[in-house]
């Protein structure tokens, strides 16, 4: 196998909305068998020609078959040009990438081959094996296994957004970190597919996990295990409080909610919105067991950016099984209902909000004392808090 994939250190922002501090790379991958040789995924158009580069210094002259696990345009932008480069190519991928890639990169469909779960490819001495894993993160996502070399390709899945020169996680600190934001941003609204995709990967034989975003994973158990961690139910004694604020009175109210949860020994993790990084607050809301939006009311509504942060949380959809709403108002609006609203799709248990008239006064923080209270006993409902 050879990596001819490409390192984008200066992308910052993917998918006009996912901030990338470490870049990302858009993997690839050269098998040569005895009659065949297989590309497994192209980069981002933007990376079209270093594609190209990387396939002549290896002296490629005939790529038979390209394989898709996934239509996105960061894997297939370069898809058109590999084919009329190489006319004998067929793809390989899911009925569902086939009909996406027809429509969304008008690849003619009589150059598109559908493969089945379990279906067989032989190169001559090497074998793909397709295994459909649909829903990390689109419905057409498959993964290919490459037995005698014991690779598994998984795209998307098991990823990180991580510019590196490292061709395997060997740096498991950042690459946990970044796993973990890339697995927030791109798959905790699939949690269960995630989730289910992990027996199968299992139940291979797998000595590395080739994903088509950062490093290869030569430690497969380090990134399943770490799924295993993310994708299951267990919450954190965490709270997690996106929050804005114009003229310090929400911001006073969270720095004392701040301390009256440290207090009660539960983690805070605090962040101002306008400052923000969407990636870090996603990160964030993997394992916590509550979510408290801070916001003051703004022409007689939520300040947009806690509409935004509320939106996030409800469409990210994380375990978080807890939520409040906590601010400041002058003379009136609907901002506690319009933010219960959208976070109403969540089903989570709601404890009162405290949402309060100008600068809190003594009695306003003995009601964040109270929702520090009620906060910490549902964290003891869940069990995460020893009972007294
Ligand atoms: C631009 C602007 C618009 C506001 N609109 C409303 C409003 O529609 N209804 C209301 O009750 N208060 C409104 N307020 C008052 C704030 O909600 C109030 O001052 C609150 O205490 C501000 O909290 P903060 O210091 O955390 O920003 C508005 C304030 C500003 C600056
Ligand atoms: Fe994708
Ligand atoms: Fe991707």
């Amino acid at each position: 196998m050879h990596a001819v994939g490409v390192i984008d250190w200066d992308r910052r922002l993917f998918d006009a909305l996912i901030p990338l501090p470490h870049g990302t790379s858009y993997n690839a991958y050269l098998i040569r068998g005895d009659e065949k040789t297989a590309l497994i995924e192209t980069v981002d158009i933007t990376k079209e020609e270093d594609l190209v580069r990387n396939l002549i210094a290896l002296g490629v002259d005939r790529i038979d078959y390209i394989v898709a696990n996934h239509a996105e345009q960061d894997h297939t932008g370069s898809l058109p040009m590999m084919l009329e480069l190489f006319p004998n190519a067929t793809v390989l991928a899911s009925e569902k990438c086939k009909e996406l890639l027809t429509l969304l990169l008008q690849v003619p469909a009589e150059r598109i081959q559908a493969v089945k779960d379990g279906e067989q490819v032989a190169l001559g001495g090497k074998t793909l094996q397709f295994f459909m894993t649909p829903w990390v993160h689109w419905p057409d996502t498959m993964v290919t296994y490459l037995p005698e070399e014991k690779i598994l390709f998984s795209c998307d899945y098991l990823g990180s957004h991580l510019a590196t020169s490292d061709l395997f996680a060997t740096d498991e600190v950042t690459v946990y970190e970044t796993a973990k934001r890339y697995y927030a941003e791109i798959m905790m609204p699939f949690r269960s597919s995630a989730r289910s995709h992990l027996a199968r990967v299992r139940s291979l034989q797998v000595d590395f996990i080739a994903p088509s975003h950062g490093p290869v994973y030569n430690r497969p158990a380090f990134i399943l295990d770490a799924y295993e961690d993310w994708t299951s139910d267990a919450v954190k004694n965490e709270v997690v409080i996106p929050y804005v604020s114009m003229h310090g009175s929400t911001q006073k109210m969270v720095d004392y909610l701040c301390g009256a949860l440290i207090r009660r020994g539960i983690r805070v993790k605090p962040y101002n919105l306008p400052y923000a990084d969407v990636g870090e607050i996603a990160r964030a809301l993997v394992d916590a067991a509550t979510v408290v939006i801070g916001t003051p009311t703004v022409l007689f509504g939520a300040h947009p950016a806690a509409v935004y942060a509320a939106y996030l949380v409800s469409a990210l959809h994380p375990k978080t099984r807890c939520a409040s709403i906590i601010g400041s108002y002058g003379w009136g609006g609907t901002t506690v209902n319009q933010l219960s609203e959208i976070l109403g799709k969540m089903h989570l248990d709601i404890v009162d909000p405290v949402f309060i008239k100008g600068y809190p006064g003594e009695a306003d923080l003995t009601a964040l004392d109270q929702l520090a209270d009620a906060i910490l006993a549902k964290h003891r409902e869940y069990g995460i808090v020893a009972s007294q």
